[in-house]
């Protein structure tokens, strides 16, 4: 069927709106509508050049909401008319890494994924006959990709597909890392690094499981309105301290903090999250992602006297099972998805999200179609 998508020619260009051609989806494999996708920081790593394992052409786009339209042979667990959010992380629920429940970070399609095609090892999109890359496994800049079944989440049919398409990514990744990865308990003191889309999403997190202070750390004063009403307790400007930020942190949390969260990206951050943690079970949990090549230290000191440096991809959660929760939890009233969903375009003007967000001018742009 001919599609229109937004498409990646090549590295560091502008999209361009086209008709593709998207192949029916195949055994184990659904069709789905995209009726909303998120513009994310990850797109535009991709779209830069800097990413190493960006492969183009390819449709981009991994946060998105919709419905299945067809499913191909097999397919069991989702049928035309569910409503959807497609998965860069899958939960197949059989393989190794599932069946650990030490992890979200499921195997299953991994290699064909990072090398932008569907698990059969072919491309459903194409382009006068040129093969077109899928992306992160859920190319959702078009207006209808194909999925595989085990890489789609159904959610229920009142959610608004301008709203929840956030949770494909940015909202799942700051509150699942609160919940799923570090697991915060009522009464901690929480540190976050980063006061933009991932850094508020893990502020709310904070405030839901009941956490005691919530600092924030950004050297943008204009972000500490919103993260106050996303549950902030304390705001800190790393340029308006005299000293140390690390000493600071600990003795604004009376010893250093309980959990700290890095949602900034930045190597030097990654290690003042650390050492601001409170020594004997300070937990310091790496959510943004650093340039390419960049290599993070610290005095093995601090992990000998007990805290602890983790990671966290997708917010630790598993897409299949978590991601119909959080989505609960919004129609519920129990998390704010709205108030950072600034932007609101078609996919014709989804060059100028990417713009804005270079700009530092929206929190969440999304494109609808
Ligand atoms: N110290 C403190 N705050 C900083 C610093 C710094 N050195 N550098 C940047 N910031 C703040 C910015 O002012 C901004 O408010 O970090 C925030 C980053 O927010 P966004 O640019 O909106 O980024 P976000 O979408 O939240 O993603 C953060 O997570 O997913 C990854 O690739 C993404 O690495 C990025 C990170
Ligand atoms: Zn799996």
């Amino acid at each position: 069927m001919e599609i229109k998508a937004a498409l990646a020619y090549t590295a560091g260009k502008p999209l361009t709106i086209e008709t593709v051609q998207l192949a029916p989806p195949q055994a184990g494999e659904v069709l789905i509508e995209i009726k909303a996708s998120g513009v994310c920081h990850t797109d535009a790593f991709t779209l830069s050049g800097n990413d190493p394992e960006g492969l183009f052409p390819a449709i981009l786009g991994h946060e998105g909401a919709g419905i299945v339209v067809e499913v191909g042979a097999d397919v069991k667990s989702l049928k035309p008319g569910d409503h959807v959010i497609p998965l860069y992380t899958p939960e197949c629920r059989q393989c190794d890494y599932c069946l650990s429940f030490k992890t979200n970070l499921c195997q299953a399609i991994r290699g064909t994924q990072g090398r932008g095609l569907m698990p059969d090892g072919t491309s459903r999109f194409s382009i006068n006959g040129d093969i077109i890359h899928h992306y992160m496994g859920t190319s959702t800049f078009a207006n209808y990709t194909v999925l595989p079944e085990i890489a789609v989440a159904k959610i229920p049919e009142d959610a608004p597909f301008d709203k929840v398409c956030y949770i494909g990514c940015g909202v799942t990744t700051g509150i699942g890392a609160v919940i799923y990865t570090a697991k915060v308990e009522p009464g901690a003191n929480v540190v976050v690094f980063g006061l933009g889309g991932i850094g508020l999403n893990v502020i709310q997190g904070a405030r839901m499981v009941g956490a005691n202070k919530i600092i924030g750390v950004d050297i943008n004063p204009k972000k500490r309105a919103l993260a106050e009403k996303f549950g902030m307790t304390d705001f800190v400007n790393p340029q308006e301290i005299t000293g140390d930020l690390v000493a600071y942190l600990v003795d604004l949390t009376k010893g250093g903090a309980d959990y700290s969260f890095e949602c900034i990206g930045n190597v030097n951050t990654m290690r003042q999250a650390l050492e601001c943690c409170h020594k004997g079970w300070g937990v310091s949990v790496i959510i943004g992602v650093a340039g390419a090549g960049q290599e993070i230290s610290t005095r093995p000191f601090q992990l000998v006297t007990g805290r602890v440096w983790k990671g966290s991809a997708f917010g630790g959660a598993r897409g299949r099972t978590d991601v119909p929760k959080i989505v609960d939890w919004y129609m519920d009233g129990k998390i704010n998805i709205d108030d950072l969903i600034t932007h609101v375009m078609p996919i014709e003007r989804i060059n100028d999200a990417f713009d804005m967000m270079h700009r530092g001018e929206s929190i969440r742009s999304v494109v609808t179609f």
